[in-house]
């Protein structure tokens, strides 16, 4: 019956959606210009594994859960799953931490029923990014438990030692540990390098053999096949192995000194003509250097390294309940636009598994906007220039949980900055109004499917609290309303697939200095379309530009008439709209 109200709606949301002619003319569009491929137009969807669905009553998402709900996820339009690491883990870091590159951690199920997942996946035509964390791995791994015991153990070159009779080694920060990145170990009396927990010991990637255990286990997934790679905290990956102190002042290059030396670019060559080529997958780095030019040379299709990168400017805003400016926020999608114009490719989030929810940080939760402020965000994420990211969750508009004691945190990167907090003698109760407002933990409340028990999510213990508003915001209770959240989503991906304006149109910002309004122009040859978002709660108005004519609209949040005489455009509280333009 679910199934079948389900399937109802997708169609009547298809047939509301824009006529399919548009998609007819779009692929007329002269393609030899544009360097089509499916990384580009597709619209990824991520799955956090251990919060979507779980099957077996134990309280962890699992494959099975994520196999049951697969027409839910073709339901949405979306062509792309990236999901988070399900590898064999102690679980320090939910999973970033790999002890074994090539096993699945038994919460998530067995390799068949992996195969199966991605079997049905693509059936749907649904493709597959796995997450490869290969800036360090788990301190379980048998590369390191053998590393640590002996000088001479055959994988201690797999990893960074400062031998102790060199006396201290230099500072380093840690970005999970506030005792900083070196750690002592005694059986070999010497210190092993980690960027993050004590638990997650950086690879060494000017090892050759290491480079080559790496694009073997990328090669066991592309047959298993997997069709792209998130290649975590890749920025790190590539040291001065002399580690030497650093000057004064290196915070504000904290990547080029952390990682990323030139020598990294001949490695992504090289791993790109054994695996990325042959295997035809693409990869993207999570994070794009200290530069655009770092960001360039890891993405020019020209160099032949990586395919997309995504960068973290726009991360550091409204980390803080005090919120951010919407200036700001223009004016870094608008330059990491510009530096991608012409070479290379971006994705565009706006929330994944280590931020707090998007409605929370750049939208409006009070009861009479999150929908529409969910909904105006969704269609920013689904019409610039870049691969759209979803996160599990933001196609209905999910919201933060409240967790006030440091007590109901699990995350490492919660509790060690707690810690250093503590430490440092801070205002803790400071600290917790923030980290209640930013932690990552918000963004990894179990998936919200109805307003049953556990919201759908499981028939045993949940591993994470539900946010309790999960009999309001679920999906059982959007596929029944055409104008909630989760439709305007998959209208707003129906939109991008037929529309290849959408994907490769160039981008123009208009009126860069309105302080309610982004707006923006994308063009694919004689195809215009204008993009006007109300990124406020109040009324808000913008004269187009002179020689402007509207036409269409494509989508919109609200009923009414956008564009009036003389060419003002009239947005009610968090409205968004695409028209096309004459
Ligand atoms: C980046 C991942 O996105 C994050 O979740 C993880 O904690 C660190 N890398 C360490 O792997």
């Amino acid at each position: 019956m679910l199934r079948l109200s389900l399937l109802l709606i997708a169609v009547s949301v298809l047939f509301e959606c824009s006529d399919k002619k548009d998609s007819a003319n779009d692929n007329a569009i002269e393609e030899t210009k544009l360097d089509r491929q499916w990384w580009k137009e597709g619209t990824l969807y991520q799955i956090y594994p251990q919060s979507f669905k779980d099957s077996d009553g134990d309280g962890y998402g699992d494959f099975r859960g994520i196999f049951d709900e697969l027409d839910y996820l073709e339901s949405l339009g979306i062509t792309a799953v990236w999901m988070n690491p399900f590898f064999e883990s102690p679980m320090v870091d939910n999973g970033y931490d790999v002890a074994d590159y090539r096993a699945i951690h038994p919460r998530y199920g067995t390799m068949q029923d992996f195969q199966e997942m991605i079997n049905g996946m693509k059936e749907r035509g649904i493709k597959f990014v796995l997450d490869v964390v290969v800036n360090h791995s788990s301190d379980q791994h048998k590369w390191f438990q053998s590393a640590k015991k002996s000088r001479d153990s055959e994988y201690r070159g797999y990893y960074h030692w400062w031998p102790a009779e060199k006396g201290e080694p230099p500072y380093r920060y840690s970005l999970f540990d506030p005792e900083g990145g070196w750690d002592y170990v005694e059986e070999t009396d010497a210190y092993y390098l980690h960027t993050f927990a004590e638990a997650q010991p950086d690879l060494n990637w000017e090892n050759p053999k290491l480079r080559q255990e790496v694009y073997d286990i990328m090669k066991f997934w592309a047959e298993k096949g997997v069709d792209g790679f998130r290649m975590d905290a890749f920025q790190f990956a590539s040291k001065d192995t002399t580690y030497p102190e650093f000057p004064d002042g290196y915070e504000s290059e904290f990547i080029k000194y952390h990682g990323l030396r030139p020598q990294l670019h001949g490695y992504l060559k090289e791993m790109y003509l054994e695996v990325l080529k042959p295997y035809n997958v693409y990869a993207v780095a999570e994070g794009a250097g200290s530069t655009f030019e770092d960001a360039h040379d890891l993405v020019d299709a020209d160099r032949e390294e990586l395919q997309v990168a995504y960068h973290f400017d726009y991360v550091d805003m409204s980390k803080t309940p005090d919120g951010y400016e919407l200036s700001e926020f223009k004016e870094v999608f608008t330059r990491w636009d510009s530096a991608f114009a012409k070479e290379g490719w971006i994705a565009i989030f706006l929330s994944n598994h280590d931020n707090a929810r998007l409605v929370n940080r750049f939208g409006d939760t009070r009861p009479a906007y999150r929908t529409l402020s969910a909904q105006m965000l969704n269609t920013f994420l689904l019409s610039m220039r870049g691969t759209p990211y979803t996160y599990y969750g933001d196609e209905l508009g999910m919201t933060n949980i409240d967790m006030l004691t440091i007590e109901e945190y699990v995350d490492i990167d919660a509790i060690g900055k707690y810690e250093a907090a503590v430490t440092k003698g801070e205002d803790i109760e400071e600290f917790m109004k923030v980290l209640n407002y930013s932690s990552r933990e918000n963004g990894r409340t179990p998936m919200q499917w109805n307003d049953s028990k556990n919201a759908g999510f499981t028939v045993g213990k949940p591993w994470k609290p539900i946010n309790p508003n999960y009999r309001e915001v679920n999906v059982a209770e959007q596929n029944k309303n055409p104008k909630s959240v989760l439709n305007h989503f998959r209208k707003m991906t129906r939109l991008r697939n037929e529309k290849l304006v959408l994907v490769y149109g160039d981008y123009d910002l208009i009126a860069p200095e309105h302080e309610q309004v982004y707006a923006y122009t994308r063009t694919l040859e004689n195809e215009q379309v204008l993009v006007l978002l109300n990124f406020t709660d109040q009324m808000a108005e913008l004269t187009l530009p002179n020689e402007m004519e509207v036409g269409e609209v494509l989508i919109s949040n609200y009923a009414n008439e956008v564009v009036g005489n003389g060419g003002k455009a009239q947005l009610a509280p968090y409205q968004a709209v695409i028209l096309k333009t004459d």
